[in-house]
C-alpha cells in the first residue's frame, strides 16, 4: 500500500529530477583565436571546426563558462589586415569590427539566466554601465576595408556619409580587448534558437 502523501511526494521528487535533467538544451559558444598587441585587439570566432554551432547549439546550458560581454563606444576600426576569405558573404563580413570593447565574466551556468536582460545585467554587474552581452552579429564592416583602407578617420568619414549605417557582419570579429584564451564563452545570437535564455 502506498499512501497518497508518499505517492505525491515521490511524484514531486520525480518532477524535480526531470526538470533539472531536461534542460539538456544546448547553447552556442565562441572562442578567442588570437590577439594583436600593436592594436590591442582580439579576434573572436564561432569556429565550426572546433564545435561552434549557431543553429543547434554546441554546449549544454548547465555548463559553467564565462559570458562574453561588450561595450560599444563607436571606436573607429583600427588598421588590421583582412585575414578572412570570401564565403557566402564578402570577406569583410567575417572580419568585422565591434566598434568597442569585449571582456569575459566569471564562469556561470547559462541555464541560470531566464532572459537576455538577465545576461545583460550580469555583464553590467561585472564591468559597469554600458556593458551588455556580446552578440553574434555585433561586428560592422565597410566593403573594401583592409589595413589602413577605411580604418580610423576613414572609417568615421564613411559612416558620416552613410547615415552611420555600417553593414553588420557575423561568425567572427575583431574588437578592442585581451580576453582569456583557455575557455570558450557564452555569446548571444539574436536570430537563432541557440541561446540558453529567452528574448
Ligand atoms: C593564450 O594567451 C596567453 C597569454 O596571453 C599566450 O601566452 C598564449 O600564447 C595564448 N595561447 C594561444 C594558443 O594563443
Amino acid at each position: 500500500m502506498v499512501s497518497v502523501t508518499s505517492y505525491l511526494a515521490s511524484l514531486m521528487i520525480f518532477s524535480v529530477v526531470l526538470i533539472s535533467n531536461v534542460s539538456g538544451k544546448m547553447g552556442m559558444t565562441v572562442a578567442k583565436v588570437s590577439h594583436q598587441n600593436d592594436l590591442a585587439i582580439d579576434l573572436v570566432t564561432c569556429d565550426t571546426a572546433k564545435g561552434c554551432n549557431p543553429y543547434s547549439g554546441d554546449t549544454d546550458c548547465n555548463t559553467r563558462l564565462p559570458v562574453l560581454c561588450k561595450q560599444t563606444d563607436k571606436s573607429p576600426r583600427p588598421a588590421y589586415a583582412m585575414t578572412c576569405t570570401d564565403h557566402a558573404m564578402p570577406k569583410e563580413f567575417y572580419c568585422g569590427w565591434t566598434m568597442g570593447y569585449i571582456a569575459t565574466t566569471p564562469k556561470v551556468a547559462a541555464s541560470t539566466f531566464s532572459s537576455i536582460r538577465d545576461v545583460d545585467a550580469y555583464c553590467e554587474d561585472a564591468f559597469g554601465p554600458g556593458w551588455v552581452t556580446a552578440e553574434f552579429h555585433d561586428s560592422r564592416y565597410i566593403p573594401g576595408m583592409n589595413g589602413a583602407t577605411y580604418a580610423n578617420a576613414q572609417w568615421t568619414q564613411w559612416g558620416a556619409s552613410h547615415g552611420n549605417n555600417y553593414p553588420s557582419g557575423g561568425w567572427s570579429y575583431y574588437s578592442y580587448g585581451n580576453v582569456r584564451n583557455d575557455t570558450r564563452f557564452w555569446m548571444d545570437i539574436n536570430d537563432q534558437p541557440t541561446t540558453c535564455w529567452s528574448r
